[in-house]
């Protein structure tokens, strides 16, 4: 049985030909409606959450399945005291699948190993978000063409992002890709990643002002500050406008740059930057679906044979 923990637990091939049935899916969505008769996918998120709960619940419901689940701790038994281990195995009784967000990590590893179903981490704490990065994977290959050769910028939040945490890391897979990390000291890229960029020999720089690199971008990854993980609410008040990309700094971007952002957006991306045809980040909520449908499929061992 396979769980997904991070986006390195499947090898590059493995992505393509999960990318390719992606795909496929969002071009011939008939033939993939039934895939999941009868299945159930369980939607475990101990952590608020909109995109990726409802995708996995519309990713299940258009392969012909049903979803159960909850969407907050205080609404499961965690609120009196039941072990996430102790909630998996119950919930292995019930569904063929399991997605699910902790604020602890390592929260998701821990229920994989005690669960008689697939589970997939649909993010846990400040750690590793590995659908996201399938979505975001789909996103570069579809609208920049290929996942090799290009300077690609991560804005913001790079201490507690998770998102650009797992990013990274399997971007680290590719070749010749330059890493540009744009984010005010304080929220630094962590030095465990860094470690993990110089093992790799792989070539980036760290700056504080999105403006003195923005022209030589072809991918602009911009996040949310992280608001839920800050000790203090005035750490998060000084820094939450640091950085806003408005329609002045995107004269400066390529003509080809895609703009990314895994969502929710709070102030970093003015609404205005949305008719630009290079803001690609509702594009990327729309894979986000395909890759997902492509995923339960992967791990439920299903296929569709052509006709
Ligand atoms: C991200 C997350 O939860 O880490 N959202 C998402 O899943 N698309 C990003 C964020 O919350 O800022």
């Amino acid at each position: 049985m396979r769980h997904l923990m991070s986006p390195l637990d499947f090898t590059t091939s493995e992505l393509d030909a999960l990318f390719d049935l992606a795909c496929d899916i969002e071009k011939n969505p008939k033939k993939y409606a039934h895939v999941c008769d009868g299945k159930k996918l369980a939607t475990c998120f101990y952590e608020p959450s909109t995109r990726t709960r409802l995708s996995f619940e519309a990713a299940m419901m258009n392969l012909g399945g049903n979803v159960l689940g909850f969407s907050e701790a205080s609404s499961s038994s965690a609120a009196k005291g039941e072990s996430v281990s102790d909630t998996i195995r119950v919930i292995s009784c019930y569904a063929d699948i399991c997605a699910m967000r902790h604020p602890k990590e390592g929260a998701p590893m821990v229920a994989a190993s005690k669960s008689g179903i697939p589970v997939i981490n649909a993010g846990d704490g400040g750690h590793q978000h590995p659908t996201q990065t399938l979505t975001d994977l789909l996103t570069i290959r579809n609208l920049h063409g290929k996942l090799n050769n290009f300077t690609i910028g991560l804005c913001g939040d790079l201490k507690f992002g998770r998102t650009v945490h797992s990013l990274i890391r399997a971007l680290l897979r590719y070749d010749n890709i330059h890493f540009v990390f744009i984010s005010p000291d304080e929220l630094r890229i962590p030095d465990y990643i860094i470690d993990e960029l110089k093992e790799k020999n792989a070539t980036y720089e760290e700056v504080i002002m999105l403006d003195d690199v923005i022209d030589k971008l072809d991918i602009l990854y911009m996040t949310r500050v992280q608001r839920e993980r800050f000790f203090n609410e005035e750490d998060y008040v000084r820094l939450k406008n640091f950085y806003i990309l408005t329609k002045e700094k995107m004269d400066k971007a390529k003509e080809t740059c895609i703009v990314m952002h895994p969502l929710p957006r709070v102030n970093e991306i003015s609404v205005e930057v949305d008719d630009d045809p290079r803001a690609s980040y509702f594009k990327q909520a729309q894979y986000g679906v395909y890759v997902r449908m492509a995923l339960i499929m992967t791990l439920l061992e299903l296929e569709v044979k052509d006709a």
